[in-house]
């Protein structure tokens, strides 16, 4: 026979872990503490905006969600479908960062000539460069530019080196120096290479570290999603 006296003991610890463990799951759906569930916390790239601001609810309920991944990995379906939020599109960026006169746009790059560049970096999908939960503006580096830009020759080139000189000479971590990508900010393109950020600053900026160098946002970015355009 088991005695009250030690039966008290063995269940203080799990009834401390069901507590434990229902106060961790009360907390993590409330968006209080949303923050925690992110997978990379305060290096989040817009550590200001709610998680459903990208992460929106996938089509169909969770019971049609499981059936059809469900009959996927059983091989009588052909594709899954998304679990509980839709995979991140180009739209969910798009929705708030409304730049009509971008030269990187990035269903330029859904042409045909660019298919081998799309092999390589991805230049059609906005996270292939922007990693939300790393911190990171671009994870591609800073010299990509060659893989459309390398026939470039300017006549009466304004820049100081040539276009035609970084080219020849494969500067291609020049380039960001002087040019924003997508024409966010306000600076406008120094003409000699000695009057642009250094190449470090550049680099900080690129890993998250510091704020543009290419001067304040031209096109406000929206808060919120789906304000009218
Ligand atoms: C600005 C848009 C944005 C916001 C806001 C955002 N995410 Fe993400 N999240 C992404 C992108 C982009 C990915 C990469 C996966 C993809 O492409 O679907 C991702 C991936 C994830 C993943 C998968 C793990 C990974 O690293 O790939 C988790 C978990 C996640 N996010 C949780 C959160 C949580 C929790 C929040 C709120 C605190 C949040 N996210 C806010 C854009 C966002
Ligand atoms: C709900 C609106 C909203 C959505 C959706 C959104 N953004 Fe943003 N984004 C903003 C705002 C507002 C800022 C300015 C944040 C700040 O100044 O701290 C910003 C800043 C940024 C920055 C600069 C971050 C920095 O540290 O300077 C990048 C890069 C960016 N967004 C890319 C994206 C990409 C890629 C997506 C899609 C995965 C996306 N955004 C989705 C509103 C949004
Ligand atoms: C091939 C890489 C690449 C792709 C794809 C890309 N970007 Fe960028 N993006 C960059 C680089 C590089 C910068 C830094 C630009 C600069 O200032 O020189 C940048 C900067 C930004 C900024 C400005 C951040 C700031 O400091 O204010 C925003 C916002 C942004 N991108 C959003 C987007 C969105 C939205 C998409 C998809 C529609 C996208 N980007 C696709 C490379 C990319
Ligand atoms: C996937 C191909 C591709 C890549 C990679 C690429 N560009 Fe471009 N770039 C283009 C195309 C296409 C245009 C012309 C867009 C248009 O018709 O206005 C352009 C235009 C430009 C312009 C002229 C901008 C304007 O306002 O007319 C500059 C400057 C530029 N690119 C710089 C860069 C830099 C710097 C890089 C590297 C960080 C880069 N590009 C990477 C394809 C690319
Ligand atoms: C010293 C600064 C500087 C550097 C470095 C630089 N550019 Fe430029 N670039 C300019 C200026 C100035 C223009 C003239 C247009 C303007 O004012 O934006 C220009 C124009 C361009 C154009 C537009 C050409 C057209 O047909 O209108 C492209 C594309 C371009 N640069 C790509 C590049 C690439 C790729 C690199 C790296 C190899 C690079 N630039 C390096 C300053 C620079």
């Amino acid at each position: 026979m088991v005695s009250i006296k030690n039966k008290v003991p063995r269940r203080v610890p799990i009834i401390l872990a069901v507590l434990l463990s229902g106060w961790l799951v009360v907390s993590f759906e409330s968006t209080d503490h949303e923050r925690w569930k992110s997978p990379a916390g305060d290096l989040d790239l817009h550590p200001q905006l709610n998680c459903e601001q990208c992460h929106q609810p996938a089509a169909g309920t969770t019971r049609q969600q499981f059936q059809a991944n469900l009959k996927h990995w059983l091989g009588t379906r052909e594709h899954g479908v998304d679990w509980m939020t839709r995979a991140i599109s180009n739209s969910d960026c798009l929705d708030c960062h409304r730049n009509s006169e971008d030269p990187h746009a990035p269903h330029l790059f859904l042409e045909p000539k660019f298919e081998e560049t799309r092999n390589e970096i991805h230049p059609e999908v906005c996270t292939s460069c922007h990693a939300e939960h790393d911190g990171a503006i671009s994870i591609t580096g800073n010299t990509y530019c060659f893989h459309c830009h390398e026939n470039i020759d300017l006549a009466n080139d304004p820049a100081q080196p040539s276009h035609l000189y970084l080219v020849q000479n494969k500067e291609w971590d020049s380039c960001l120096r002087c040019h924003d990508y997508h024409g966010n900010h306000a600076d406008k393109t120094p003409r000699n290479l000695t009057d642009a950020p250094a190449l470090l600053r550049i680099e900080e900026y690129l890993e998250g570290k510091s704020d543009s160098p290419h001067g304040n946002i031209k096109i406000p970015y929206l808060e919120t999603r789906g304000a009218p355009r």
